[in-house]
């Protein structure tokens, strides 16, 4: 069976093809057009998709299924995009437009980071685990649930939407309009405001420059913060960390696990560990979505 997964996101989007035993025999990544050019998204996701049959040497025909991994909230039926506010799309109807365009496959839509999570269990950092925690630190901060050895999807449906947890009172403004949600402290966002990307700052600090140290120290007292909340709820085995932010490691890792430590109600605290799968988790785990 060959599955392609694409992974659509603000600035890019990911996509692979998949065989029956879930090797990647082909991956591209191509521009997002931006929110205003949602008209020519259907076309610019078929074209990747021939353009990764190209690659792995087989005809579109052939390929049984295609996911497609969206940052923002699915309907219940998991066919109406409600928001994914980073790529400007309100009630936007992607599974209708995908299944006119690619009539001969089984077209199926998954949240992000629950792609990320359904991948990160299959292969990477959540293997084997019951209960599990992949969070995504990137543009935004997106939450992907394993319950009981299960992708869980909400009781209605809508997703477990781990960024928009209130975080701050009348905090920063959120993408989403609501304020003080942990994205808008635990995603770029916060570094942005710092007047720096991420990584760059997190260089600063590493490098030992006293500005940037503490403002990582803060964002890392953020995302504890977040992380002792999720963690009295779910009690989980363990939290894997993906997204642009994490490819800090264990310069950030490190100091989190003993903030993580000293907030959470429990004794035992659960593993945190860097994402295993990078930026493929996402069309991974949509690729996954495709029946066996
Ligand atoms: C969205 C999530 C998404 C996350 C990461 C958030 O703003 O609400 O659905 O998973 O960004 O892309």
């Amino acid at each position: 069976m060959l599955r392609i997964g694409l992974d659509i996101g603000g600035t890019f989007i990911k996509g692979g093809m998949l065989d029956h035993e879930l090797h990647i025999l082909a991956e591209k990544t191509v521009a997002f057009p931006g929110a205003k050019r949602l008209d020519i998204l259907p076309g610019v996701l078929e074209d990747l998709a021939v353009n990764l049959c190209r690659q792995a040497g087989k005809s579109l025909e052939v390929v049984q299924s295609i996911g497609v991994g969206v940052p923002g909230s699915l309907d219940p039926a998991s066919e109406r995009v409600l928001n994914a506010h980073n790529l400007g799309m309100t009630d936007y109807p992607l599974l209708a437009l995908l299944q006119d365009q690619f009539p001969l496959q089984q077209v199926r839509l998954i949240n992000d980071a629950n792609a990320a999570a359904l991948a990160e269990h299959r292969l990477g950092a959540l293997r084997g685990c019951r209960t599990g925690l992949m969070i995504t630190l990137g543009t935004g901060v997106g939450g992907g649930l394993i319950l009981g050895g299960e992708l869980f999807n909400g009781g209605m449906g809508q997703g477990v939407e781990l960024g928009h947890m209130r975080l701050v009172h009348q905090g920063e403004d959120c993408t989403c309009g609501n304020r003080g949600c942990v994205e808008a402290y635990c995603s770029s966002a916060y570094f942005l405001r710092t007047g720096m990307e991420p990584l760059e700052r997190v260089e600063l600090a590493r490098s030992g420059e006293p500005e940037s140290m503490v403002i990582v120290d803060r964002y890392l007292d953020y995302l504890s913060d977040a992380l002792a909340s999720m963690i009295v709820l779910l009690d989980p085995e363990i939290i894997a960390l993906g997204g642009g932010i994490s490819k800090a490691g264990e310069f950030l890792f490190g100091p989190l696990r003993q903030l993580v430590d000293q907030k959470t109600f429990f004794r035992i605290s659960p593993r945190i560990e860097g994402a295993l799968l990078g930026n493929k988790a996402g069309f991974i785990g949509a690729a996954l979505l495709g029946r066996d």
